[in-house]
């Protein structure tokens, strides 16, 4: 292994051994594209603002910590994990304010880069952190970390609240506005950066089918996967979903032992060291063989992102993409039985959202909802705003697409309980599900096909394209 010389590398604030020679990623994007954002930013700004690195929370003391991740719109503008520090932007100028290193830290976390060495690194100016001035007067928006958000208030003597990025008002909403302008259309680093994220999150799925037996728990198969994100040099984008019960749509248990019958649901993605994401869902059968009912209802699914995917392209609305992928799963249940009646009036009373409640996806780049911490600021062009309906209450873009946007394409179908045996949310829709059909395919909990799509000048480019999907592919894969 290689010390990795370059100016850039990653590390928390000192330079670490990248096995460069012998791996293709992670590799970090150049200073430039950083210089070029700062000073994209700074065009759209009328004041000074202040963004935040962050701390990492303790566990229970001071030097037992989580990882540190630094908040995003930092990690955008700067590029690099620089615990403690804040970037000043202004129309004019970009300042990094950073701590020097620890006198301690080479003892115990070792040699950390100077202040100089961070300059010539980020390509920026960079000052002491005790120079940032109490009770300056800048734009903010709210940080993730509640460490940060105290931290910030003692600094700027104002009240600022951890998250909550909905309720923005004056020049912190003129702030969250610039951001989102800028970083709502990937430049050249950025997608760079995807699809590193993207080929490594092909290699985690591809490791969890190929390791799936009966018999073994979730845990196992989520080990592999993580075992191929990790020894990439990256980290999970998220918590990761690898569960037999994948109608519980967030589920974080791994405990559950695969079932000879069972549908494994494995929602997965890489993240890079400047924190660029992929979020991938893949499901497949723990034997290596689909059951007829199983097969029906993929291939129902697989057909419904197939739709949303024909419906994408440069001008055209995200909520049209949902409601593409909503009809065809609609359809395809009405082929099968499992539902009764004329599509268009079963669609309009939220019949789809029966099977499929959530949004067809969202945005994804510098973290696996990306800018969410913006509420729907980023994800609602102005003047529109969520709707009540059943089918569309939890999707969470609804812009016209512009190339250089990624979103992910994630239809399902689950028979969800609570769904599916309240006769509150069932409603009138009790009469047009066919129970008996719907019976017969119990050996179907949860399916999801989620890619990572990248919206370019003619039409798209699926990024996550190499993970196996059709139906025969996978069990291919799961039976090698
Ligand atoms: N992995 C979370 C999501 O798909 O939105
Ligand atoms: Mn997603
Ligand atoms: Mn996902």
């Amino acid at each position: 292994m290689k010390q990795h010389t370059d100016a850039r590398s990653y590390g928390m604030d000192h330079p670490v051994d990248l096995p460069t020679s012998r791996m293709s990623w992670p590799r970090p994007s150049a200073a430039s594209a950083f210089v070029e954002r700062r000073s994209r930013l700074s065009r759209f700004l009328g004041g000074a603002a202040l963004l935040p690195a962050g701390f990492a929370p303790p566990r229970n003391f001071p030097a037992n910590r989580y990882a540190f991740r630094a908040e995003s719109h930092f990690l955008y503008f700067v590029g690099a994990q620089v615990e403690g520090a804040a970037l000043w932007i202004d129309p004019e100028r970009a300042i990094l304010y950073a701590p020097r290193p620890h006198p301690d830290a080479a003892l115990w976390t070792g040699e950390q880069r100077s202040l100089e060495q961070l300059a010539e690194a980020c390509q920026i100016e960079v000052r002491p952190i005790e120079e940032l001035a109490p009770g300056v007067d800048v734009a903010l928006v709210p940080p993730q970390g509640a460490e940060t958000a105290l931290w910030l208030a003692e600094l700027l003597d104002r009240d600022v609240t951890a998250g909550g990025g909905d309720e923005l008002a004056g020049r912190d909403a003129e702030l969250a506005d610039a951001l989102i302008r800028v970083r709502l259309q990937h430049d050249a680093a950025a997608i760079d950066q995807l699809k590193q994220a993207a080929a490594v999150t092909a290699l985690s799925h591809r490791a969890g089918m190929s390791s799936t037996r009966p018999g073994l728990r979730e845990a196992n198969v989520r080990a592999a996967m993580e075992a191929a994100i990790l020894g990439s040099g990256m980290s999970p984008a998220y918590g990761s979903i690898v569960t037999v019960h994948g109608e519980v749509l967030h589920n974080e248990h791994h405990h559950g032992v695969l079932g000879e019958h069972d549908l494994l649901l494995a929602d997965v993605g890489a993240e890079t060291p400047e924190g660029w994401a992929g979020d991938v869902t893949r499901t497949w059968p723990v034997s290596g063989r689909f059951s007829s009912t199983q097969r029906a209802l993929y291939e129902v699914v697989l057909a419904a992102q197939a739709s949303a995917l024909a419906a994408l392209g440069p001008g055209v609305r995200y909520l049209e993409v949902h409601r593409a992928a909503g009809r065809r799963l609609l359809g395809g249940l009405i082929e099968l039985g499992i539902v009764r009646g004329d599509l268009e009036d079963l669609y309009a009373r939220g019949a789809a959202a029966l099977f499929f409640p959530h949004g067809v996806g969202h945005l994804l780049g510098l973290d696996v909802h990306d800018m969410e911490d913006l509420g729907d600021r980023a994800g609602y062009a102005p003047g529109r705003a969520r709707s009540a309906a059943a089918g569309d209450r939890y999707l969470r873009l609804d812009r016209d697409l512009l190339p250089g946007m990624a979103v992910t394409i994630e239809p399902g179908f689950y028979q969800i309980p609570r769904l599916l045996s309240d006769p509150a949310e069932l409603g009138d829709l009790r009469e047009v599900v066919d129970w008996n059909v719907l019976g017969r395919f119990a050996d179907v909990r949860g399916i999801r096909i989620e890619d990572d799509v990248l919206i370019t000048e003619n039409g798209y480019e699926v990024l996550t394209e190499s993970i196996p999907k059709h139906p025969d592919e996978v069990e291919r894969l799961v039976s090698a």
